[in-house]
Parts: C-alpha cells; sequence; structure tokens
C-alpha cells in the first residue's frame, strides 16, 4: 500500500505542531482572503501567486507540459518504482511539498522525519525563504535509501530578467537559489545524486534546437507555455505594482509577454 502526505494543517502554539483536519468552509476564511479580485493563501505573505480556481488551471496546463516536457509524472522513475514496489508489511509513503500551503514548508519539518520512501517538491521556490534549510528539511525526512524529487523552473521572464526576479528575490524568496540545485543537492552530506539534469521547453511556436526533442510535441507544448506564462506575468503584475514599479513599466512588460516579444525557452 502506497500513501501520499502533503504537509497538513498545522498549528504551532506549543512548542509541538498538531494536525487537524481541513474543513473547506471553515477554514475558507482562516486561510484565504481576496485581494484586486484574486484569492490568495492568507498564511504566507511570501508566496506571491493566488490560489483560486485559474491559478489551478494554469497549474493544471502546466503539470501536462511537465508530464510531456519529463517524459512521465516524475524523474528516475525506475528508482521511484522500484522503492515503492509492494513488500510484505511495509507501507511506502510519499510526501508532496508545496502543494498547498497549509503548512509553511519554510518551517522545520521534524514531525515528518525519516518517515517517507520518497519526497517530492515541484515549483515551489517562490514560496521558500532558504532553498538549502528546505532541501535539508527534505531529505531529513527519507527513510534510509529514500528518494528526493525535485523539479523547479527559473522565471526567465524579461529582457531585462532581473528586475521581475528583484523584486520576488526582494520580498524574501530564495529564488536565485535553484540557479544551482544540483550544487544544493552535491553539498547535502545524507544526499547521492542518481540524476541531475536540465530540460528546455519552448515558450510560443518558434523551433529551437534546444526543444527538438518533444519533436512533433514542440509546437502544442510552446503554445500552452506561452498562454501559459501570460497568465503567470499577469498574477505578478500586482506584485511588481506593489514593489513600487511604475505602473506604465509594468504594463509595458506585460504587453511584451502577451505578445511574445520577451519570450524565449524556460529550463525544467
Ligand atoms: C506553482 S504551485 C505548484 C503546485 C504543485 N507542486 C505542482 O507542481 O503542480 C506552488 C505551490 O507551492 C506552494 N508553496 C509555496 N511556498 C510554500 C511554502 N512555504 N509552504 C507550503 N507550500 C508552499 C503554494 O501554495 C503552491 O500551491
Amino acid at each position: 500500500m502506497i500513501s501520499v502526505v502533503r504537509p497538513a494543517i498545522y498549528t504551532t502554539n506549543t512548542s509541538r505542531c498538531s494536525v487537524h483536519p481541513y474543513d473547506s468552509e471553515a477554514d475558507e476564511e482562516r486561510f484565504f482572503v481576496v485581494r484586486n479580485g484574486r484569492r490568495y493563501n492568507s498564511t504566507s505573505e511570501l508566496y506571491p501567486l493566488p490560489a483560486d480556481e485559474e491559478e489551478w488551471d494554469r497549474l493544471a496546463d502546466l503539470h501536462k507540459i511537465h508530464k510531456i516536457c519529463l517524459g512521465g509524472l516524475y524523474q528516475a522513475s525506475t528508482a521511484v518504482d522500484n522503492l515503492l514496489a509492494d513488500e510484505e508489511g511495509e507501507e511506502k509513503s510519499i510526501l508532496d511539498c508545496g502543494t498547498f500551503e497549509f503548512y509553511d514548508v519554510n518551517q522545520p519539518l521534524d514531525h515528518y522525519y525519516g518517515k517517507f520512501d520518497v519526497v517530492h517538491a515541484r515549483s515551489c521556490f517562490l514560496g521558500i525563504t532558504n532553498y538549502l534549510h528546505f532541501v535539508d528539511q527534505m531529505a531529513q525526512c527519507l527513510k534510509p535509501g529514500g528518494i528526493l524529487l525535485i523539479v523547479e523552473s527559473p522565471l526567465q521572464l524579461t529582457v531585462p530578467q532581473s528586475l521581475v526576479e528583484n523584486t520576488i528575490q526582494g520580498n524574501g524568496s530564495d529564488i536565485r537559489a535553484i540557479d544551482n540545485l544540483r550544487g544544493l543537492m552535491e553539498w547535502h552530506p545524507q544526499l547521492e545524486i542518481e540524476e541531475s539534469f536540465v530540460i528546455n521547453i519552448p515558450v510560443g511556436s518558434w523551433a529551437m534546437a534546444e526543444t527538438q526533442y518533444l519533436g512533433e510535441a514542440s509546437e502544442f507544448i510552446g503554445g500552452l507555455m506561452q498562454e501559459n506564462v501570460v497568465r503567470l506575468a499577469q498574477a505578478l503584475r500586482i506584485v511588481l505594482l506593489q514593489a513600487g514599479h511604475h505602473p506604465q513599466w509594468v504594463d509595458e512588460w506585460l504587453r511584451s509577454i502577451i505578445q511574445g516579444e520577451s519570450l524565449v525557452t524556460r529550463r525544467l
């Protein structure tokens, strides 16, 4: 039997954490806030993206894109399948970090140490204050011989790219850390790298040598990804305005993304 765990709702009013199950009606007010017509998770000041139907649609498309580009739901699939194979008397467990934000994964995950065969994190970097600490916490959640799977893609949204990145980094997200994800894994004494690779995802319809691995799917992925990046940029518009960037500049930046002038490829 395999169980999948997502960091649950924890209250830390004592030195130990306690868990309670999510109740969609009662917890709506407690965990969400509506700002500028979008719904946000109110438990994090840091994570800049909304938590509403519109964003979930974007994430569902991104999931499709990741699946095609990775050639499956996750990387290192043989190692993962072997680890999760049935073993008499053993329950297999997966921890999926950064799917909901009811527990802030910037906090210690000590209640989960040593309990998981597979720990997975995908596209969480915008809400992480210290990625090295995050990697360490996830590594500690593994059972001996367990596997940690991380997928992140840098923003690379603009020319000049640094303006948006600097704004998000300035708000406290450790977004530059993922430029050297391999280095972070290599640093950790408990981790041994099984596989580490970069995949280029086309944004827009023009063909590039780096995205030829997709064959005929390249155009489809490029279109879907372009749409996705526009929706991401629309969600980030408010972040740039709040950081004090001039509305005219922000709208010009958004226009250039919508018209595909600033897009190249995204790396996974
Ligand atoms: C771009 S979404 C990706 C969702 C999912 N992992 C996927 O790949 O489809 C990023 C998710 O990470 C979560 N997240 C970001 N920072 C977090 C934090 N510090 N603690 C818990 N969740 C976090 C957000 O709530 C959001 O659901």
